[in-house]
């Protein structure tokens, strides 16, 4: 159904997670295994969309799903500032720009030349000072070209009760306002979903924060499901 409806419409994805070094051989991380992201490209491609996939330490493996697709460039980044050089770089030329990357809030103040020694510390835990990184998404809105369409991820923990939908929106809603997308995909993490596991289950908000699109199941239906809004938004913008 969904077979060519991206037709030469160039995409950028970002996938995985940040790393922020701490010294040469330790960094801060996140759980995020871009398999999210990656699905997304993988799905676009599929539509027949040009992609540069942003991939921030995502894993060999993972990345194989779109290593054969010709259509995807990938382009392999480590910190936030990296990625937000590289994404500034490629939105201009993208008509989408889907962030699913989850970015470090924070990164280490001064990184140490060398390896940080127990025997150096004098039996005193070091104190790491954190700086706040930019939000590389608000930064996206700010600077977006005329009908580019931005989406923006919301992964966020919640109860496992039935109102627990309610609150994601919720939080959803007020994430939508802060970041100014025109798109927000909310999804559940936690230790048994999200994650590092193939199942997802998601909700797309629209700039009015109303339930867009909705979907449940592998990844890979989900990137679906979120590019059938990303391709109505783009058609409502063309008209
Ligand atoms: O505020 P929060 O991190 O929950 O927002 C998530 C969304 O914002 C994701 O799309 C993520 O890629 C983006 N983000 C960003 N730069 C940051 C933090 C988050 O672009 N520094």
């Amino acid at each position: 159904v969904r077979r060519g409806d991206l037709d030469g419409v160039r995409l950028l994805v970002t996938a995985g997670g940040t790393r922020e070094p701490i010294d040469p051989v330790r960094y801060l991380g996140n759980r995020s295994s871009g398999r999210q992201g990656v699905a997304v490209a993988a799905a676009a491609a599929d539509r027949g969309a040009k992609v540069v996939l942003l991939a921030a330490n995502v894993d060999e493996s993972v990345l194989a799903g779109v290593r054969d697709r010709g259509a995807v460039r990938v382009v392999p980044i480590g910190t936030a500032a990296e990625l937000e050089a590289a994404a500034h770089a490629a939105a201009s030329g993208a008509e989408a720009v889907i962030m699913a990357a989850a970015v470090a809030d924070y990164r280490v103040a001064e990184v140490a030349e060398h390896k940080i020694r127990k025997e150096d510390t004098a039996g005193e835990a070091p104190t790491l000072t954190l700086v706040e990184n930019p939000d590389i998404l608000v930064g996206l809105v700010r600077g977006r070209r005329p009908g580019q369409v931005i989406v923006g991820f919301a992964a966020e923990t919640v109860a496992a009760e039935s109102d627990a939908d309610d609150e994601l929106l919720e939080r959803g809603r007020r994430k939508l306002a802060r970041k100014g997308v025109d798109l927000l995909a909310v999804n559940a993490v936690g230790w048994t979903e999200g994650f590092e596991s193939d199942a997802n289950r998601l909700y797309v908000l629209d700039a009015d924060g109303r339930v867009a699109g909705e979907a449940s199941g592998s990844k890979r239906e989900v990137a679906d499901r979120l590019l059938d809004a990303v391709r109505d938004e783009l058609r409502a913008l063309s008209h």
